[in-house]
């Protein structure tokens, strides 16, 4: 989306909060007897809405054999230097997809320089990484098995290990056909997780009511979801992923890192790392709002804890708008009516990576409902569970 188009949409959007009555009181061009006429009245809720949004399918083409490898695969501590880390480490399935820290923490405990995004309905985005480095899941799923600061892991290494588990051999045969072990390869280990990713998608009641069902959304969601409509949030957030589908600067109208304090890092400059191009600098790639809000922290930096903080914040630095409590309750509403339910194959049986959320998840439709939220306890190593960024 061309800047110069997203900086008239905010100023317009911030001028329109000035408020039509001081327009007209202004203008003493109005001929006698129109000053009366009352504000037109709000166009109703799905008039305003109209295409922005896709609900997600629901009859998704799946490899299932495939998907269910790329689930053990996911969950496979064997992926990583020292086998202590898999996907599900810092991609907690039944906890939002996300990790509940400010930082990803890789192999040996090394603090990453960013934080975690949702793996849920992350085929969707039009490319992968908050900068946007990886085309799709397949590119993705490579980086981090090999990243030393992620996953730490050698693939020559890796394929011995898996090769060496008769059952895990089987499971490639049965999907993949081959001969003995060298049916376990680089490029299927990482298809499967690919296709198993593919497969973690979380219908909501927000998808409900853009299906026609006008009360799969309350009073307040409805209200919120106006909102988001009317300060200008779908400018960036829409389509399936309310995100997911461009770049954006970070502080479009007022600057976001002065705001935040601290020194800008590397990781702070985005879409900048890989293009190089000023124009790029600061420049992320729209989250997806789906499940956002069991994916605290919140933004690149992991440095805002409430969903209720980070809303403030979008409206005034990409908006230049300062919300009402009231209102950002609202949008919060509607926010949370984005959570959705997990498919019933998505968690592992019996296990979840290293979340103690695993216990309240696995049940009808696994949604990832109020129990699986990332509470405290929900880090790996209790204590040091979250990090102001
Ligand atoms: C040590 C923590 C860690 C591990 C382990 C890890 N990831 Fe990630 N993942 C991250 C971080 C941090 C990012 C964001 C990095 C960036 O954008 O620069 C990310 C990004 C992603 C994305 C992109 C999502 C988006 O919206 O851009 C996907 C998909 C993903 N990871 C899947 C995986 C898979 C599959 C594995 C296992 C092979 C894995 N991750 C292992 C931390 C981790
Ligand atoms: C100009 C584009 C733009 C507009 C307008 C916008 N956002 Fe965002 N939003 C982004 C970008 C880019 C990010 C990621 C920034 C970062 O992490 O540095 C983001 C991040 C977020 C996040 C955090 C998601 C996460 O997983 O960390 C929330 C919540 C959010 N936006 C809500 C909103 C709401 C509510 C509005 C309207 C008040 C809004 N946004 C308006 C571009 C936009």
């Amino acid at each position: 989306m061309p800047k110069r188009w997203l900086v008239a949409l905010a100023l317009s959007v911030a001028l329109a909060g000035c408020g039509d009555d001081e327009e007209q009181a202004s203008s003493g061009e109005t001929p006698a007897g129109e000053t009366a006429e009352p504000a037109a009245p709000p166009p109703p809720l799905r008039e305003l809405v109209g295409e922005r949004f896709e609900a997600l399918p629901t009859d998704l083409e799946l490899e299932m054999p495939k998907v269910l490898l790329g689930r053990a695969l996911y969950h496979d501590t064997r992926l990583s230097g020292d086998e202590t880390l898999s996907c599900a480490t810092c991609h907690v399935v039944s906890a939002g997809g996300a990790e509940p820290r400010a930082v990803a923490t890789g192999i040996r405990g090394q603090q990453g320089p960013i934080n975690s995004p949702t793996v849920l309905n992350s085929a969707y985005n039009f490319r992968q990484f908050w900068d946007g480095r990886a085309a799709d899941l397949l590119e993705q799923a490579a980086g981090p098995v090999t990243n030393p600061i992620e996953m730490g892991g050698e693939w020559p290494v890796i394929l011995g290990r898996l090769r060496g588990d008769e059952e895990l051999v089987a499971q490639f045969r049965a999907v993949y056909g081959g001969e003995g072990p060298d049916a376990v390869t680089q490029e299927r280990v990482l298809e499967a997780i690919a296709e198993y990713e593919r497969s973690l998608v979380t219908p909501s009641d927000f998808d409900r009511w853009l299906g026609g069902d006008d009360s799969a959304l309350d009073e307040q969601e409805q209200r919120g979801l106006r909102l988001f409509v009317d300060t200008g949030c779908t400018t960036c957030h829409d389509g399936r992923n309310l995100g997911g589908g461009s770049f954006q600067r970070m502080g479009l109208v007022h600057n976001y890192f002065e705001r935040r304090g601290g020194e800008i890092t590397e990781a702070d400059r985005g879409r900048f790392n890989v293009t190089h191009e000023d124009d790029d600098m600061h420049k992320f790639k729209v989250p997806t709002l789906r499940n956002v809000e069991l994916t605290a922290p919140y933004f690149h930096d992991g440095s805002e804890r409430e969903l209720s903080g980070a809303v403030r914040t979008m409206a005034y630095v990409q908006l230049g708008r300062e919300l009402e409590d009231a209102q950002v309750n609202d949008i919060v509403a509607f926010l949370r009516a984005l959570t959705g339910t997990l498919p019933a194959h998505a968690l592992l049986p019996g296990a979840d990576g290293a979340s103690p959320a695993e216990g309240a998840a696995p049940t009808e439709g696994g949604a990832p409902a109020e129990g699986a939220a990332p509470a405290e306890g929900a880090a790996p190593s209790g204590g040091d569970a979250t990090r102001e960024g």
